[in-house]
């Protein structure tokens, strides 16, 4: 076991001698766990391969599972890709700092076991005070993925990380709960037209409108599970946001789902099973069976994004063992809800209408 530092601080204005505390365990080559904008991440000096094999030994991550790299100044940007296309910088100047991470083609300054043996390299900025702080302060691109377990469901405040690493790492800071709640999109620019690999907070449409056309991976809708060969990110093929509780996510037309839940919940319940109901606040006052979570209201999409891990981990601390869904809207950061519940259910899901 080792000894873990919990540092809070302030998520608008950090202590300095707390960052340079974690920065120090960084440049040591240590792991530190930090808040972002989207969630918390676990991180290692990008550029040091003993560090970064350390975040796949402590997270239980498959090895070819690559990581993003973050940066708090563009120029670091040309010292980690190999080539900078025109519109990747059309797109750091309209999203970054941001849930927006692009995926360029590597240099040779970037170690293997960071890009998870690809020739690509997965790069953002994040827009967080703290987050940005440590990695000045490191004086080095920072490499973190999600600060959970592999295949738990990400941390949105420091409790979580606690939960799934304390004991594991050098540091965990803590800032309070992260804002976005859902993970960074992952854009391809190594394709033509560009591909999102991974939905997250920054929206298609925004893209669209910056890109003009924008292709969006089969994986990243998360209909059903893709056969190996076509996981272009490697992360699309492993088990992910999964609750300990089973899950069935049921999706189609609103009215339908509630009445196919409330059957669904009262079934499973008769069969002695401890349900739980992933509602939202106009459908929550219908579920009489199991244990009622809502997201919040169904057309404030940006709160529901923000409530879904909390929600997913409070299940599992409930002792439900099977998790009955509602689907939501697709639009905006729906994309991205949707992907990390279908995934979540193990594409265990019910289309009606
Ligand atoms: O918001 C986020 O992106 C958070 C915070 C901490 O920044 N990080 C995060 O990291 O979600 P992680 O490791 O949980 O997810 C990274 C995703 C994985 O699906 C991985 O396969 C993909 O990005 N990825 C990383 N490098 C890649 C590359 N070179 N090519 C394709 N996909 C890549
Ligand atoms: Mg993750």
């Amino acid at each position: 076991m080792r000894k873990t530092l919990i540092l809070k601080v302030d998520c608008e204005n950090p202590d300095g001698e707390k960052i340079d505390l974690a920065a120090e365990a960084i440049r040591r080559g240590g792991l530190v766990a930090f808040p972002t904008e989207t969630v918390y991440g676990l991180g290692a000096d990008a550029l040091n391969p003993k560090a970064v094999r350390e975040i796949y030994a402590v997270k239980m991550r498959p090895p070819d599972n690559p990581i993003i790299v973050h940066i708090a100044v563009k120029d670091d940007v040309y010292r980690l890709a190999e080539s900078v296309p025109r519109y990747a910088e059309r797109l750091m100047d309209l999203f970054w700092p941001g849930p927006l991470t692009l995926v360029l083609k590597a240099s040779g300054i970037v170690p293997k076991v960071t890009t998870g043996g690809l020739d690509t390299v997965a790069i953002r900025m994040p827009k967080h005070k703290v987050a940005l702080a440590l990695i000045k302060a490191s004086e080095t691109p920072i490499a973190a993925p999600s600060a959970n377990l592999a295949g738990r469901p990400s941390p949105t405040v420091a409790e979580h990380v606690i939960q799934d690493l304390y004991g594991r790492i050098d540091v965990i800071i803590d800032a309070g709960p992260t804002s976005i709640g859902v993970e960074s999109t992952v854009l391809d620019l190594t394709s033509d037209p560009p591909q999102i690999l991974r939905p997250g907070g920054a929206t298609y449409e925004d893209l669209r409108k910056a890109l003009g056309k924008v292709d969006i991976h089969p994986s990243a809708l998360a209909k059903s599970e893709l056969p190996i060969e076509r996981a272009r990110s490697p992360g699309m093929k492993h088990k992910h946001y999964a609750p300990k509780a089973e899950m069935i996510l049921v999706e189609g037309d609103f009215s339908l789902i509630v009445g196919k839940i409330m059957e669904l919940a009262e079934h499973y319940a008769k069969a002695g099973r401890k349900v739980g109901v992933l509602a939202t606040d106009e459908s929550a006052p219908n579920y009489k069976v199991g244990v009622i979570k809502s997201l919040g209201n169904r057309r404030d999409l940006s709160l529901a994004a923000k409530n879904l891990f909390k929600t997913l981990r409070e299940f599992d601390e409930e002792g439900v063992d099977l998790i009955i869904a509602e689907g939501l809207p697709q639009e905006g950061l729906g994309l991205a809800i949707m992907n990390r519940l279908r995934r979540a259910a193990g594409y265990n899901i019910i289309t009606l209408g």
